[in-house]
């Protein structure tokens, strides 16, 4: 089976490769914006393409070139901050690209699974299922929203699997991760500022990638929630890498929101229930002290 998916290089994108390598079972194309930071060169199952997904024409003639049996569609601005400071690009990539992809795969007849967030909701009842109405509060939670509905009316054979605040190891090139920086702080004696007032079911990327090729493999239809089951604030999870690295806690200071000025306004409340997952899937994903301690090569 050929399998075709974008943001191959971003902190999903190289997880899911490696997984995708391991079934065994797929002639994986890769693409990322720029050369490859994927830890294979040719082999293994894995041709690496360059593309940018804002080239409409190039998306489309690869796509229609390799027409793969599935697309795996991750790349996307994934900033909250970076869509409010550039709409057009987060526009044209996170909706403009996605319809562009859609189109393609409607001409090669793929079965198109799109990545989606927990940013689709409001956040003033979490957590949410995926009968749960979208109402997003910020442009990035808008693009996503909108390439959601292109997925849903496309009249392909279609998935969404949306998920909540990511953490893993760091993959090169890669941004740093919330746990790594908790350690460092913490290592280094200094005092840390972390949020206390929005709460998150943390998705162990391991477990994300995982979920996406169970949806995969059972050619499931429709939404999936695909996340971790325990809801924190981030002041808890800085508190659970405290413990779990015996570290002196009273670095961390609990504060709000309103402490840090960020562009984009953030959900309150997110987080997933995941019973559907879990149902028609077979999805189990780690307890979060077991994900943190693999992040932090402890487990
Ligand atoms: N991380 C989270 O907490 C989270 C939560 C909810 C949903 N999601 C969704 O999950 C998916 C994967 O996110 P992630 O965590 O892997 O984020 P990520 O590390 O930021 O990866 C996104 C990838 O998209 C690529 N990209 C951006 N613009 C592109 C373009 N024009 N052409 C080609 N590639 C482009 C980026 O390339 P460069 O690396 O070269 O910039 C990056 O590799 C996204 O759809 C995101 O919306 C993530």
């Amino acid at each position: 089976m050929k399998v075709f998916v974008t943001g191959a290089n971003g902190l999903l994108g190289q997880h899911l490769i490696r997984q995708l390598v391991e079934e065994g079972k797929f002639a994986i194309h890769a693409t990322g914006k720029g050369p490859s930071r994927l830890p294979y060169g040719q082999g293994n199952g894995v041709t690496y393409h360059e593309l940018d997904i804002t080239d409409f024409k190039q998306s489309q003639s690869l796509v229609e070139k390799l027409s793969p049996h599935i697309i795996i569609h991750a790349a996307a601005v994934t900033q909250p901050n970076d869509c409010a400071a550039d709409k057009t690009t987060c526009w044209k990539t996170n909706v403009g690209a996605t319809r562009t992809l859609i189109k393609a795969a409607q001409k090669t007849k793929s079965y198109f699974i799109y990545l989606s967030t927990d940013f689709v909701f409001d956040g003033t009842d979490g957590p949410y299922d995926e009968h749960a109405i979208p109402n997003p509060v910020n442009d990035y939670g808008e693009s996503k929203l909108l390439a959601e509905e292109m997925v849903e009316m496309s009249g392909l054979h279609w998935a969404i699997v949306r998920t909540v605040l990511v953490y893993g190891g760091k993959v090169p090139g890669g941004r740093p991760n919330f746990i790594q920086w908790v350690k460092d702080k913490l290592t280094a004696g200094e005092k840390i500022k972390v949020v206390n007032d929005q709460f998150r079911t943390p998705t162990y990327v391991e477990d994300l990638a995982k979920g996406i090729i169970l949806v995969l493999l059972k050619h499931a239809k429709g939404i999936y929630h695909i996340s971790g089951k325990e809801m924190c604030t981030p002041y808890q999870l800085a508190l659970l890498v405290a413990n779990v690295l015996q570290a002196d806690d009273s670095l961390i200071e609990q504060v709000t929101a309103e402490t840090f000025k960020e562009p984009a306004k953030r959900p309150a409340k997110t987080g997933f229930i995941i019973t559907k997952a879990v149902k028609e899937l077979g999805y189990v994903p780690v307890k979060l002290e077991e994900g943190v301690k693999r992040v932090l090569g402890l487990a």
